[in-house]
């Protein structure tokens, strides 16, 4: 286990590019194997993520080849593997996504239950019960799901809740299914599209419209492609956070103003101060931090992703803030570790800051109060889940005084050399293999 020693506070300055996002990257290779013909991707990152991504679409017999920096190619010939090995499959949450690929090529699957971060239950039931009604025979015994279907039919599915990986799996199964699949309640987050229009560039017919229904009319055949996978939107919020946060400067190249118009909407509110460039943004704090209610939401609204690292910087804003997360009912697992550096955050199980959701008399704690501003002080600290674990990184930078950080590995699969990123940035960061 990999330990960061983290001696604060220092502001964040210069300039950083993000890397492809972690969320496109794995639909999308999963997504070239609907066709034999090889695909290829730029804009690769350099993550865990895509190392996990490539050793389990190898595991059913995709062939993935770099082919320059960040670039890789991968061709899928035949798919004689039915099962995702259990081993990967633990490590994200990439194995249900199988079941597109692995049904229009093997007509089986055997798909062990997903790892992935520890933010709440993470069901799948919308992803099995869109395929049984596209004619797939599920079933499920000691957490592995046996999948079967001589070729799929379109069906008119409505997401109970508009889940992103959920969209994403159905988008897959019916671009080859026989005639035409509505998904309805579907997200429409950028990542989403992004698959959308991978998939159209690969033969298939894909119309979205205003109230989040994507419409698929299957085709016979999918064929190789090429596609630049976007910058991670995600990361590129969390850099702007800790921006403002660590009262720093940073220009980050790849931030583009339509994927973040939420965010930056809040961050403006808060007082952060943000310039839009053709290749990326500028953060900067604008003036003194006032503190503001935000409440997580599926697209456009503002994602439940950008909320820890956002939490850390309300800690250092005038007043009162509330968070009311109402996409995963546990995301707040990170805010123990806060308080030990001195954060003042208290949680609550109601609906607080406004609307009413669906966690509502769920008993989950799924409400924040923030208070600041708080000096932060440095502590010893563990990584429950990816986003959590940058944002103890951030709050490293802007505590005083020495964190140590265990548990970085977590922080790898989804951030590209983060310590030498932030080491460059002026953090005093050092690693340390164990
Ligand atoms: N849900 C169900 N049943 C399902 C699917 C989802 O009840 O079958 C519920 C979830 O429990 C949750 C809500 O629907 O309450 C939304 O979940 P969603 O399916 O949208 O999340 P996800 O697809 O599992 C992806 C990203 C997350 C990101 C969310 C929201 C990937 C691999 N993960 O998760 O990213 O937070 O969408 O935008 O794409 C991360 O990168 O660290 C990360 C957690």
């Amino acid at each position: 286990m990999d330990t960061l020693i983290v001696d604060g506070p220092t502001p964040l300055r210069g300039e950083i590019e993000v890397a492809g996002a972690k969320n496109s990257m794995s639909k999308l290779l999963t997504a070239s194997m609907l066709t034999s013909e090889p695909c290829s991707f730029s804009n690769v990152p350099a993550i865990g993520d895509t190392e996990i991504t490539k050793a389990i679409c190898e595991a059913l017999g995709a062939r993935c080849t770099e082919t320059g920096a960040k670039a890789l190619s991968v061709e899928t010939p035949e798919m004689p593997v039915a099962a995702v090995p259990a081993a990967l499959a633990v490590q994200n949450r990439l194995s249900v996504m199988m079941l597109a690929p692995l049904l229009h090529r093997h007509g089986r699957a055997v798909v062990p239950a997903a790892g992935g971060d520890r933010i709440g239950p993470r069901p799948v039931d919308f992803h099995l019960e869109g395929y049984r009604m596209m004619g797939a025979r599920v079933e499920t015994l000691d957490d592995v799901y046996y999948v079967e279907a001589d070729g799929l039919n379109g069906a008119d599915v409505t997401l109970p809740y508009p889940s992103v990986t959920a969209t994403e799996n159905l988008l897959m199964a019916a671009t080859l299914a026989r005639g035409r699949t509505y998904i309805r309640n579907a997200a429409i987050e950028p990542e989403v599209v992004d698959l959308a229009l991978f998939l159209q560039k690969m033969g298939a017919i894909i119309d979205y419209q205003v109230d989040r229904t994507f419409i698929v009319e299957g085709v016979a055949a999918l064929s190789g492609t090429s596609h630049a996978i976007m910058p991670d939107r995600l990361v590129a919020a969390s850099l702007g956070a800790a921006a403002v946060a660590t009262g720093g400067d940073l220009f980050v190249r790849g931030a583009h103003q339509g994927e973040l118009l939420t965010f930056l909407n809040a961050l403006r509110r808060v007082g952060g101060g943000f310039e839009v460039a053709g290749d990326g943004i500028r953060f900067f704090r604008s003036g003194p931090l006032r503190s503001i209610a935000v409440e997580t939401t599926v697209h456009p609204g503002f994602m439940t992703d950008w909320q820890p690292p956002f939490a850390v910087l309300l800690t250092q804003a005038e007043g009162m803030s509330v968070i009311h997360e109402t996409v995963f009912e546990d995301r707040f697992v990170y805010v123990s570790e806060l308080q030990k550096m001195g954060a003042d955050i208290e949680l609550y199980d109601t609906c607080l800051g406004g609307s009413e959701c669906r966690f509502g008399a769920s008993g989950h704690r799924h409400s924040a109060v923030v208070k600041g501003p708080t000096a932060l002080r440095g502590a010893e600290i563990s990584v429950p889940d990816l986003r959590a674990g940058f944002t103890y990184l951030i709050a490293a930078v802007c505590a005083a005084g020495r964190s140590v950080i265990r548990g970085v590995e977590e922080l790898d699969r989804g951030y590209e050399q983060i310590d030498k990123s932030l080491r460059d940035l002026g953090a005093a960061i050092e690693r340390k293999r164990d």
